[in-house]
Parts: structure tokens; C-alpha cells; sequence
């Protein structure tokens, strides 16, 4: 039988080249300033740090997946939405990232195509082509917030068999407007295509309201994870909620793929959901770094930016300056310490003129990374200004 190359088409992450860079240029002693990743720099709000002190001297750090965390979640989608969804609909993963593979695996078949944004999350290319499905992209522009419109969904021929919808996105930061995610997920009924919502960066927006596609679509897949607003990451801990009829066939596929989530992060998550105050403050910081990096960009020329509704990102045209933002980033990095994405990573075709900014640090590593990028544009494009 011959061998078929499964991970044939799948690109490392450039933002993983960068960060390794990164490391090595700290290990050397340099100060760097991490903005490549969408990684807060505040790591586990206290109370979920403490919690998880407390959870050590516990005896079941077994396979077990957490009744009161998934109760928990549903009762979020009760209070931030106004949205009843059954505990029973949520399963506890290890991050978004493999809730991803078990709403693909359970929704779709080998060779089903489905619908993303360009620019858009990368693994969501990777991880339909591992899968042996078909990443059916469509290229956004500003016109449409750089998200997929409902319109391109009622005009898609041939119908795709899904879609995948991140509001707010990764890495623009764009929201679509509650107007428009409601007339998606008609459009999709209509047509008999599956919605999967990654809904990670929800809690992070700074003036736009995000809405879940579950106010629309009760079929709708979501995902989502402690990574982003909770500050959790490497605690490796996210959900899916399933649609009602599906729940016994992600349990599946969730139990033979992964097993369980780690005991010590489901004990730690359920406290983070009362950091709530911790958690704002971050937010309100992201705020005022968003407000100062935009602002230094604005005086480096650097004013073609999609349009930052939340999560903590800020895309930037360089077009101006380059068709190469893997070198633009890694010149950026080794002349100043500071460490971006190259836009490459989210949009294989125009991304060579893009840059990503994760401003999820701290004030001072914002206030840092501005001055060190305004020198570099002094003695390096004198005139972009
Ligand atoms: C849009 C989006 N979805 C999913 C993920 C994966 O997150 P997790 O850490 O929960 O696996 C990321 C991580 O950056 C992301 O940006």
C-alpha cells in the first residue's frame, strides 16, 4: 500500500522561527520583548494560580474531566450571553487546538472543503489538510473587515460543506458586527453549512460587543480556551460545545484521541472564572498598549492597520516598506530585541507586506517595544514617517 504523505502541505508556524530566535538572542543575554505570540505575558490570574497550589496536595490527579468546570462554562454562556446550553454539550480539551481537530473530525469526512478567511488562523489551513480536507480560503479585505461576509457565503459555488468563523479574529482582531453573524448563520442553515466558531478571544474587545454564534446557531460548533483572556496557555485547557446530537460522537472521538484534560488545569480554571477583576484590569491594560502602538505606528507611517476590535493584535500593512515581512521581522528582532509575526503565517499570498503585533505585555514592555522601534525607524527608514 503506498504511503500516503499526510503532512504533505503543512508550513511550520514562521511566528515558532521567530520566537526561537527570540530565545536564542535571550540566552546571549539580550533583552527581548515578546510580541510574536498571542501569549499574555501575566500568565494565570492568582486565584487559579492558588487553586492549583491547593490541588496538589489532592489525591485524584487521575483521567477525569470536571463536572463543576463544565457546569460552570455553561453558566458563562447563561450570563454572557444569554444563551441556555445543556453541561452536558461541553467537553473539557486540551486547549482550542484540539477541540479544532474533534469539531473537524466529527463534522466533516475526508475531502469535505471548508471555508476560512485570509488572513486567518493558520492552523485552521493546517489542520483541514492534516485531516485530509480541502481549506477552502477566501481572501478578505477591509471592505469586510477582513472577515468572511454572508454574502461570499451565499455566493460560494460549489457550496462548501463548512466554515470556520473567529470573531475576534486572529490576527487582525476584526469582530463581525451581530447583524452580519446572524445573517451568516442563516445563510449557512439555508445551505446546509456546518459553522465552526472559534470563540478564543472572546472577552477581549474594546468597544465592539463579540456575540457567540450559539445566540444564532444552536448547531453551531464552538471552541474556545483559558489561553487568551485567562492568561493560561501552557495550562493547555479549553471546551467545545457540541451540537445536542453530536455530543456522543465528539466524546469519541475526544476519549480515543486524548483521553482527558490535565487534572491540576481543570482545578485551576474553575477559580480563574472568579479572577474576573484580575482578568479586567489586563484587559484595560491591552487597551492603553493597543491605544500606544497605534499611536507610535501612526509617526513610523504605518497607518494601513485592520481595523483592532479586540483580541490583542494589530495587523499592519509594511507594503510600504517591504514585500518580505519573514526578513523585515527577523531584522526588527536582532537590531532591537523585539519579536513580531510576519504576516506570512496568516496569509500566504499578501502576508509578505504584513506584520502582527501581539500587544498582550505589560505597560512598560509596550512603552519599551515603541521606543525601540521608533529608533530603529530613524536609522533605518528616515523617511516612512
Ligand atoms: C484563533 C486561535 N484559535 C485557536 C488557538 C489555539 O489555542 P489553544 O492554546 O487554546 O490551543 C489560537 C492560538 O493562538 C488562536 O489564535
Amino acid at each position: 500500500m503506498a504511503n500516503v504523505p499526510l503532512s504533505r502541505d503543512i508550513e511550520a508556524f514562521r511566528a515558532i522561527e521567530i520566537s526561537h530566535l527570540a530565545r536564542q538572542l535571550s540566552a546571549r543575554g539580550r533583552s527581548v520583548i515578546h510580541m510574536e505570540f498571542g501569549q499574555p505575558s501575566d500568565g494565570a490570574p492568582a486565584g487559579a494560580v492558588a487553586a492549583a497550589r491547593a490541588a496538589l496536595d489532592e489525591p485524584d490527579m487521575g483521567y477525569w474531566e470536571s463536572v463543576p468546570l463544565r457546569k460552570r462554562i455553561a453558566r458563562h454562556y447563561a450570563e454572557d450571553y444569554g444563551v441556555e446550553v445543556d453541561a452536558q454539550r461541553i467537553l473539557l480539551t486540551c486547549g482550542a487546538s484540539p477541540a479544532l481537530v474533534l469539531a473537524l473530525l466529527t463534522a466533516f469526512a475526508a475531502g469535505s472543503r471548508v471555508m476560512t478567511a485570509r488572513p486567518g488562523y493558520v492552523a485552521y489551513r493546517n489542520s483541514l489538510r492534516a485531516l485530509q480536507m480541502i481549506p477552502v480560503e477566501v481572501e478578505c479585505g477591509a471592505a469586510d473587515r477582513f472577515q468572511i461576509s454572508a454574502r461570499a457565503i451565499r455566493e460560494a459555488d460549489p457550496k462548501p460543506d463548512g466554515l470556520i468563523v473567529a470573531s475576534p479574529a486572529n490576527p487582525t482582531g476584526t469582530i463581525i458586527p451581530p447583524a452580519e453573524l446572524a445573517e451568516i448563520a442563516e445563510v449557512c442553515r439555508v445551505r446546509g453549512i456546518r459553522i465552526i466558531s472559534d470563540e478564543i478571544y472572546h472577552r477581549l474587545s474594546y468597544g465592539a460587543e463579540t456575540h457567540s454564534i450559539l445566540q444564532y446557531d444552536p448547531d453551531a460548533f464552538v471552541i474556545n480556551s483559558f489561553s487568551k483572556y485567562y492568561g493560561m496557555p501552557g495550562w493547555r485547557l479549553g471546551w467545545i460545545v457540541c451540537p445536542q446530537a453530536l455530543v456522543a460522537d465528539v466524546r469519541a472521538r475526544a476519549g480515543n484521541l486524548f483521553l482527558s484534560p490535565p487534572s491540576l488545569s481543570q482545578q485551576a480554571a474553575l477559580a480563574a472564572f472568579d479572577c474576573e477583576e484580575e482578568l479586567d484590569a489586563r484587559v484595560a491594560m491591552y487597551r492603553r498598549n493597543r491605544e500606544r502602538l497605534i499611536a507610535c505606528l501612526a509617526k513610523l507611517g504605518i497607518t494601513d492597520i485592520a481595523p483592532s476590535d479586540g483580541a490583542f493584535y494589530i495587523y499592519a500593512s509594511i507594503a510600504h516598506l517591504t514585500d518580505d515581512s519573514l526578513s523585515f521581522c527577523k531584522r526588527l528582532l536582532e537590531d532591537t530585541g523585539v519579536a513580531t509575526a510576519p504576516g506570512l503565517d496568516f496569509d500566504p499570498d499578501r502576508g509578505g507586506r504584513f506584520i502582527r503585533f501581539s500587544y498582550a505585555v505589560t505597560t512598560d514592555m509596550a512603552r519599551e517595544a515603541c521606543t525601540r522601534i521608533e529608533a530603529w525607524f530613524r536609522d533605518n527608514f528616515p523617511n516612512a514617517g
